[in-house]
């Protein structure tokens, strides 16, 4: 079995970090969701992965490189336009062959992996299966309905009136019927190739679709409070370790990892929370569900419930930040020039909340 991860599309609702930037490499608990989805694939056991990319090429390929640290091999293909998930199946076609694939979206989080699903559709001899999992509000996914027997009988995107409550979730086994399905679609209204399309057709043509009902977390890292639920989910998962230089007037409370190079002076960390390589922080209070990414300064200021990425400074904050997603080479921090005012510089699509 082959893996492809997607990786291309535009993140559009991660604006402004993602204008240039690609929304997979954004780290939940200090490492990009994109590493978590192939180390999932990896531990299932396949070991050929391709990687669909777009406009952020570069950058992807720059961070994953060809695969030797998680012993897979890497192939990188090269989506034209992001023109749906179909599409990039379907400009997949030469990676992929006549084999049998795991489809995984690069920027989903799914608690403990995906080892048994691959298991059991590898033992099998249905044409596709899909992973589904229970969500208390069905009419904002993709909602499967199934017969008695357990098979998919129809696929409804964001139903007003669901029929389940089981929910898409970005994952998905297909054998080489695929193809047949990808050429006979059109694309949607929203001009893209659907893959719950190409999926319908499998299953009004008489492919045999199955469900596998995913029962842990899973999170589609789309929007900032998505991020920010990926991360405080993963720093309660991992195992915690310090690596880093914690000094005696600081305390450590609960799971705190503190890596490599980083170092703590004079200050409280509540756990869950990760200090990335080479940061510092220094008098300040760094509370639960917190991630702060390499090379990051918070200096006598307090934060909590936040991703902080690498290379920013937080410096002398009268108040709490919480609930943030803050970007690279972000300076926040207090202006002593008079008169006394906000002075900022801000992307385009900022939000940024004052007291
Ligand atoms: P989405 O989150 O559905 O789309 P998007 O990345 O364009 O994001 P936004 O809605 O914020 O603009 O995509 C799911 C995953 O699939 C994501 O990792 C990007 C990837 N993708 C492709 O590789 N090619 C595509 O054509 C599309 C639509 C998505």
């Amino acid at each position: 079995m082959k893996g492809l991860v997607l990786s291309g599309g535009k993140g559009t609702r991660l604006y402004p970090l993602t204008y240039t930037k690609a929304k997979q490499l954004i780290p939940v608990a200090n490492k990009p969701v994109l590493f978590r989805v192939i180390e999932a694939i990896r531990d299932a056991g396949i070991r050929e992965i391709g990687i669909v990319v777009g406009d952020t090429a570069a950058e992807v390929k720059e961070a994953v490189g060809r695969g030797e640290r998680w012993g897979v091999e890497i192939t990188y293909i090269h989506q034209s336009a992001p023109l749906g998930l179909a599409h990039a199946v379907k400009e997949s076609r030469e990676f992929l062959g006549d084999d049998r694939f795991v489809m995984f979206l690069g920027d989903n989080c799914i608690q403990g992996g995906i080892s048994p699903l691959i298991e059991q559709f590898g033992q099998s001899d249905w044409n596709a299966q899909i992973v589904l999992t229970r969500v208390s509000d069905p009419s904002h996914y993709g909602v499967a309905e199934l017969d008695d027997d357990g098979r998919i009988v129809r696929l409804v995107e964001k139903p007003k009136e669901p029929r389940s409550n089981l929910a898409l979730v970005g994952i998905y086994m297909f054998d080489r019927s695929i193809w047949e399905a990808i050429a006979n679609i059109k694309p949607s209204w929203r001009g893209e190739l659907e893959i719950t399309d190409a999926i319908q057709y499998l299953v009004e043509h008489g492919y045999r679709v199955y469900p596998y009902i995913h029962r842990g977390w899973w999170i589609d890292t789309g929007k900032k409070a998505d991020m920010l639920d990926a991360n405080r989910l993963v720093l309660e998962e991992i195992e915690h370790r310090v690596e880093g230089f914690v000094d005696r007037d600081s305390q450590l409370i609960g799971k705190v990892t503190v890596e490599a190079g980083a170092e703590v002076i004079n200050s409280v960390i509540r756990g869950p929370a990760i200090i990335g390589e080479n940061a510092r922080i220094v008098n300040s209070y760094i509370g639960p569900f917190t991630a702060i990414y390499h090379h990051t300064v918070i200096e006598d200021s307090e934060i909590e419930h936040s991703i902080v990425l690498e290379h920013s400074s937080i410096v002398a904050i009268p108040h709490r930040i919480e609930d943030s997603l803050i970007g690279r080479n972000v300076k926040v921090h207090r202006s002593p020039i008079k008169p006394k005012a906000y002075r900022l510089t801000l992307g385009d699509h900022s939000d940024i909340g004052l007291l």
